[in-house]
């Protein structure tokens, strides 16, 4: 009999699932690490007929994991099917890029998918489902996707930036040489492309501005932007295929940061949609900005970052 209270099960669906990326993520989410250690969930897998066979074998391992949380593992091709009164999409099922590819010049193929999905979502899944959308290219996915969701509230979309978030605050780490955890406040601005624009003006380390704990303009206005622009593409040269365990963990924290109160004076970057101009940002797209939680799910958009020429010129060019 149990004696711990659990909380009500929630319906995780996660495409992509025989994917690399979900391989690291399904484990780590149903450890519990991500929604909580009293929180059951049901995972609920979304492959291809392609991937069918290696989507069972994922599925078994799962179940031999013996996760307690875990009370529920159900597999399929169809999103119709999978993504029923789901609570959380997590949308990873795309055809990667290659070596020498921008990511947007996977939107033909990858277009396509996420404008079923949404259809999908529309149709089946909980009308307060929240979905991040990982796939590439990611924004432009996301608002393809709530754009065939008109059911499903556009607020609820998220294209992933947490990626970027956290290779900006490694290289800020490494260059002021501090642990990670003193940086804070990094803003991922645009697109997960090469034309982001990851904020040093509004960032921290130790609780003061960047600017002057690194006092290397030159470095910060054109090494480290180059450097985090152009990670996703750098990791493809080395490994020949694209990151897996660093966007796992990124998917990973950028639920936490939905599920859980934002620590005062912080914020998180998140792909979202941007209705009524917010920083004068071109209505009606997805697009990284500051994101604070209150740990409901929900975010609301930070008010107080300074955008300053430098940044304005650069936000500019990204829309
Ligand atoms: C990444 O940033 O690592 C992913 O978006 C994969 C890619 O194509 O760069």
């Amino acid at each position: 009999e149990e004696t711990k209270s659990w909380k009500k099960l929630i319906n995780i669906a996660v495409s992509g699932a025989a994917g690399m990326i979900s391989n690291h993520l399904l484990f780590k989410l149903a450890s519990g690490e991500v929604f909580g250690p009293d929180q059951p969930i049901a995972l609920k897998l979304l492959g291809s007929e392609r991937s069918f066979q290696a989507l069972e074998g994922v599925a078994m391992e799962l179940e031999d994991s013996l996760y307690p949380l875990l009370r529920e593992v159900s597999i399929g091709i169809d999103p119709y099917e999978v993504f029923q009164d789901v609570e959380w999409a997590l949308l990873i099922g795309a055809k990667p890029r290659g070596p020498g590819m921008e990511r947007a010049d996977l939107l033909d193929i990858n277009g396509q998918i996420f404008a079923e999905q949404g259809k999908a979502l529309n149709a089946v899944a909980s009308r307060n489902v929240k979905v991040i959308v990982v796939g590439n290219p990611c924004n432009t996915n996301a608002l393809i996707c709530l754009k065939n969701a008109p059911n499903i509230p556009a607020k609820n979309f998220h294209a992933l930036t947490r990626l970027d978030e956290n290779r900006a605050k490694c290289q800020l780490a490494l260059k002021a040489g501090v642990f990670y955890d003193k940086v804070s406040n990094v803003t991922i601005w645009g697109n997960h492309s090469t034309t982001q624009v990851p904020d040093f003006v509004n960032a921290r380390i130790n609780g003061l501005p960047v600017k002057e704990v690194i006092k290397d303009t030159k470095w910060l206005e054109e090494e480290f932007t180059e450097k985090v622009q152009k990670r996703g593409g750098a990791l493809i040269q080395k490994w020949g295929r694209s990151s897996a365990a660093s966007t796992a963990v990124s998917v990973v924290d950028a639920i936490k940061s939905l599920v859980n109160p934002t620590p005062e004076g912080d914020w998180f970057s998140s792909g979202v949609y941007t209705a009524g101009n917010p920083y004068g940002i071109a209505e009606d797209i997805v697009f990284s900005m500051p994101c604070r939680s209150k740990g409901d799910g929900d975010y609301e958009l930070v008010k107080d970052v300074i955008i300053d020429d430098f940044l304005r010129e650069r936000i500019k060019k990204v829309q």
